[in-house]
This record gives structure tokens, sequence and C-alpha cells, in this order.
């Protein structure tokens, strides 16, 4: 009796530290290598993350981008499970933005107007009529100040200044990336503001669990915990409404493979041109919880997802039309990796019903989103 308390106890705690990058690994830090130049000739630098059993993530310093994230399959082989590029010059050229965080606002705002406290903004405009992702050179574009705490953690920080891109306020931020024991990549952000703003960063990884983008996503099974999604009008944007999943090509409520339903006669499909949705996830309360998972049957590999998010973007890598070139000199074709970004829900700063983005002095942003990978 004594014994099951205890291995309750140790299996409680293993579970606590796994999800915490406060249980950074003692060693020694590596030093960053070099992994490009700027025009300007600022240098740009990788570093790299592991946790005691291999798995590692690269990240730069440049749009706090993931370069690479390597898991292993069923037969305990490491390989690459994102898509980007092999130099600097690849990411900085790149408009879809791989292994990005992506913000202020990830996603599409209308117009790319916000009216906030009584004044009108005017962000800008780069998605056809709209606003997406933070704009022409948002998070994704700019050079963070970078920190390696330990093995297994990375620490970035940025100010954003008032009137960047059309946002309000100076902002302050803070992400950190973490591989913990248990094989996850847990990102975290904080946020602080002098003025009232909108603050929704994402991480915009395009994953392929077979480690090889020849290979298409639509095999993969995929699961979200959730009974409706936004759905959009023929610009992306949502219309304000919640559309229930039940007997759509949008219930991943049990385990579905993305092929089975994605070339349906449905206008939402057609309107994304597969799935770009943002679902709304069940059980918000602020807490982290398990909300998607994505399996490959012929690897084995699962990631599961964990947020305090109220949303889930799902990207079927719709856009991926063969001429982007990532790497080793392969071409990024059709639905070849998706997206799973966590956040808050498409043009919020203009839906009262949606849950509310604004930030305001004094107060602080938080998120925490959790990829966990393991094979089944
Ligand atoms: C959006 C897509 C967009 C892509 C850009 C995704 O987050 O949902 O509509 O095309 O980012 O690469």
């Amino acid at each position: 009796m004594r014994m099951d308390k205890f291995k309750f106890a140790l299996i409680l705690l293993l579970g606590v530290c796994g999800l915490s990058c406060s249980g950074k690994r003692s060693g020694a830090v590596p030093n960053p290598q070099v992994f490009g130049r700027l025009d300007n000739g600022e240098t740009i630098y990788l570093y790299t993350l592991a946790n005691r059993t291999g798995m590692t993530a690269q990240i730069i310093n440049y749009g706090a981008i993931m370069v690479s994230l390597k898991v292993p399959d069923g037969a305990g082989n490491f390989q690459d499970v994102i898509l980007g590029f092999d130099d600097l010059e690849g990411y900085v050229n790149d408009q879809s933005y791989q292994g990005a965080v992506v913000g202020r606002f990830g996603n599409r705002i209308a117009g790319g107007k916000i009216h906030l406290d009584g004044k009108d903004y005017q962000l800008s405009v780069n998605d056809g009529n709209n606003h997406l992702h933070g704009g022409f050179t948002g998070f994704f574009k700019a050079v963070w100040d970078a920190q390696q705490e330990s093995p297994n953690t990375l620490r970035l920080t940025l100010v954003s200044p008032a009137g960047e891109e059309g946002y309000p306020g100076n902002v302050h931020m803070t992400v950190t990336y973490c591989v913990t024991e248990d094989n996850s990549l847990k990102i975290e952000y904080r946020g602080t503001t002098d003025e009232p703003t909108i603050l929704n960063p994402t991480s915009h990884g395009y994953f392929n669990l077979t480690g090889s983008p020849q290979n298409s996503i639509l095999e993969h099974h995929l699961i979200i915990d959730a009974d409706y999604i936004t759905p959009v009008n023929s610009t992306l944007i949502p219309t304000g409404e919640l559309l229930h999943v039940q007997g759509t090509p949008f219930d991943f409520r049990k385990p579905r493979p993305i092929g089975e339903a994605i070339n349906a006669d449905h206008e939402q499909l057609r309107f994304g041109s597969g799935y770009d949705h943002n679902w709304v996830l069940n059980n918000h309360t602020g807490a982290v919880r398990k909300v998607a998972e994505l399996y490959d049957p012929d690897s084995g590999r699962l990631m599961e997802v964990l947020t305090d998010q109220p949303g889930l973007q799902f990207y079927s890598g719709n856009f991926l039309d063969g001429s982007l070139v990532g790497k080793k000199g392969q071409k990024y074709g059709f639905r070849t990796a998706l997206c799973l970004e966590a956040q808050h829900f498409p043009d919020s700063p203009n839906k009262p019903n949606f849950p509310s983005v604004i930030l305001r002095p004094g107060e602080e942003y938080g998120q925490t989103t959790i990829y966990r990978f393991s094979v089944k």
C-alpha cells in the first residue's frame, strides 16, 4: 500500500517535471553556432536544445524560428518532423511563416482594422484586404535577443515598438522554448505593454510526422477536442457564428485520417482550399489541457498538443504548391505538412462574442503550448 502511494507520488512528480521548463537540465550549455548574416551585417545564431534521450530542437534568433525538431519513430530512428530551410536566406525570403513565432496577432484581422478604447487603428494589410500573422515584418522577421539558459532551454526576448505594423503600445515579448524529458517541446509566451493593445502570438511549425516532406499528410490521423469551428467567409475571416462539427468534415472528435473528407463538397472547405479553420477547443478554463493528437501510422509517431488557449487553427498546407524549395533542395508540395496553431480566434478584435485579445498596461499576456511526442 505504502509502495503504491510512493509510486503514485513519483509518477505525479515526473509528470509535472516533464511539463515544466523549470526542470532545466544541468550541464554544459553548448555554444550557439553562426547560422548566417543578414544584409545589414547582423549575425544570426542557431541554438540546439536537447533532452537526455536525444530529442533535439534547433532555434534561431531570427523570427524565433524553430528550424528543426528531431524525434524518434517506432524503431528509435530520429528524424526531423518540421519543414524549413537549410540557410538564413531561405527564412528571410520565406512568406509562409515556416517554424516562426507569428504575431503580434497570429491569424487574420478583417481589413486590418481595430477599434480600441474609442480609437481606430489601421494595421498593415498583407493578405488580400486583411492583416495576417502580424503584417509584413512581424515577430517572425525580427531579430530577437536569445539566451540559452540550460542544455534544454532557450529564452528569447523582443521589444516591438509602438506603431510597428500599425499596432499601438511598446510590447515586451519573451518566448521560452524547452525540450523536456518526456519528449515535449514546450513553448511559453509572455508579453507586456505600455498602452492598450492586442496580442495573440502563436507558433507556425509545419509538421510532417513521417520525417519526409516527400510524403503527404493526408494519411495522418487527427483528433481535435472541439465541438465547433468558427466558420469563415471567402477571405477566411470568421462570420462570427459557430458551426457544430457533428456530421461535417470538421468532426475530428474521434481519430480520422486528414484525407478522409478533405475533398468533400462543403462550402467551408472550398473557402479554405481544404482545412484552414479555427476549432473552438472544449474545456477552455485557462489551464493547460490536451486539445489535439496527430498520429502517423507508418512511422508510429504520435504528437499530442496541449495548450491553455481557446482555439486551434488547423491549416492543412493547402497553399504549398511545390514552388517552395526547402531543406536539402526538397520541393514542398501540396499538403505535405500541416500547422496546428494554438491561439485566440481569428478576427477577435472585431468579434465581441469571441474571447478578448486586449492587453492593457499592468497586465501580463501568457500562453503555454506543448507538442508532446511518443510512439504507438
Ligand atoms: C493560415 C493560412 C496561411 C498560412 C500562411 C496559416 O496560419 O491559416 O491561411 O496561408 O498560415 O502560410
